[in-house]
């Protein structure tokens, strides 16, 4: 199964926002039984953008130690992944691109399909080295999960980036072929240009998650994929934690196995620990639980991981990926941890106010008031023009 030239995540480095708002204070607001966000849906906190923070300014933070690690030079393509857009025409990347100063000989491009599109970045990135075995690609997942204040989608907010530097002989895991991939259409979760928040009906998004997973696991042993056994663990993308386990139960159900929680929990376990405090980050989400697999794990050397990357509308995909050798030495623990430590609580009233902040202004001139503590931010919209600028 394994590739005959590893090609896979050779870096993984993530960001997360200024803020953090507690499911505790959201729950004393809306008079709810704090056990349904802790317990039922698996959620401590949600990551809140500040003012100034952005898919972009978090893609860049997420992707800055990546270039002080290695250089940009062997970078020839940028993929940038996202649902929370900021420019129907212009790619989200290009600013990335150079507020990390990269060279001009790159090409940079956005993707879009719900929380898979950095799923397909990965694919398309491994494809281009495939091509170009010298050629690195960069591969960035940015979002801001925003649904209406005071409904049901609200405690599934969050926000994120992870970058990805894709490559021959990866540090950290190789991905294999083959994919299992699965199409439907269905509107179970969209967002029209006109609306800053997502629309969902939260039932029929499950349902259709749940489809998906059986479908791409069907194509993925049509294709000769591995085993369920053959797995040391499995990385779901995470709308909310709990969701990971429906998923998983619905997999071994598919594949005719019993369902031991204590085995569930085995192979899921490790992976909710960053998506549990952070919340959605839609395209993130599959690769934060990666990291934190990661990061906690005892040895993964030689293990295969399983990936389930699901996006509404909806496209799944599920590929296995091998954990490199020596990977430990190449981990970003600390750094990871910091990301989400160093986020401030805010209460209720100072959320509603960031909730409401991002809306688009009516295109005049408009500075953003400096919030952020992080490494760059949003600065001002001039002219329509979105001003981006270094801490
Ligand atoms: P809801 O109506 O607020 O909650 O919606 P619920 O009544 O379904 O309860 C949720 C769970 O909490 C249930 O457990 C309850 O029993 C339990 P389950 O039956 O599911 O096992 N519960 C409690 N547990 C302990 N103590 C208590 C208690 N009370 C209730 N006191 C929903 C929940 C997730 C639907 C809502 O938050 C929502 O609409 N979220 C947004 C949509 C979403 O996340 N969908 C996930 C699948 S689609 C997807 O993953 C794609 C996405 O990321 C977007 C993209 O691809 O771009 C969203």
């Amino acid at each position: 199964m394994a590739n005959d030239s590893a090609i896979g995540i050779h870096d993984l480095s993530l960001a997360t926002t200024e803020f953090v708002l507690p499911h505790t204070v959201l729950a004393e607001y809306n008079g709810t039984d704090v056990g349904k966000y802790h317990v039922g849906i698996g959620q401590r906190s949600m990551s809140v953008p500040a003012a100034d923070e952005d898919i972009v300014t978090m893609g860049a933070a997420a992707a800055a130690p990546i270039i002080a690690r290695h250089g940009g030079d062997g970078i020839r393509t940028i993929i940038f992944a996202t649902e929370s857009s900021i420019d129907q025409a212009k790619s989200a990347g290009i600013y990335v691109h150079s507020l990390l100063g990269l060279p001009a000989a790159t090409r940079v491009v956005e993707l879009k399909q719900a929380c898979y599109a950095a799923t397909a970045a990965l694919q398309f990135a491994i494809g281009l080295v495939r091509r170009d075995p010298a050629q690195r690609v960069l591969v960035i997942a940015s979002d801001v999960s925003r649904y209406d204040v005071d409904s049901p989608g609200e405690a599934t907010q969050g926000a994120a980036a992870v970058a990805m530097l894709v490559g021959t002989d990866p540090a950290l895991v190789r991905v294999e072929d083959p994919s299992g991939v699965f199409t439907a259409d269905v509107m179970d979760f969209w967002r029209p240009n006109y609306r800053e928040t997502a629309l969902v009906d939260g039932q029929e998004s499950i349902g259709a998650y749940l489809l998906a997973v059986e479908g791409s696991w069907k194509d993925y042993t049509e294709q000769g994929g591995r085993s369920l056994e053959e797995f040391a663990a499995f990385c779901y993308h995470q709308p909310f934690t709990k969701m990971a386990y429906k998923a998983h139960r619905q997999l071994l159900n598919y594949c005719g196995h019993d369902i031991d929680e204590e085995r569930i929990t085995r192979h899921l376990g490790l992976t909710t620990a960053y998506n549990n405090v952070i919340g959605n980050s839609y395209t993130a989400s599959v690769y934060l639980a990666l990291a934190a697999l990661l990061d906690q794990a005892d040895d993964l050397t030689g293990r295969a991981v399983g990936f389930l990357s699901y996006g509404s509308g909806s496209v799944a995909e599920f590929f296995a990926g091998t954990v490199a050798p020596g990977y430990r030495e190449h981990l970003r623990t600390a750094a990871n941890r910091e990301a989400i430590d160093r986020r401030k609580e805010v209460g209720h009233a100072r959320y509603r106010e960031l909730h409401g902040h991002s809306f688009p202004p009516d295109g005049g001139d408009h500075l953003v008031p400096a919030e952020t503590t992080g490494p760059f931010r949003l600065a001002a919209l001039r002219g329509h023009k979105r001003v981006y600028e270094a801490r």
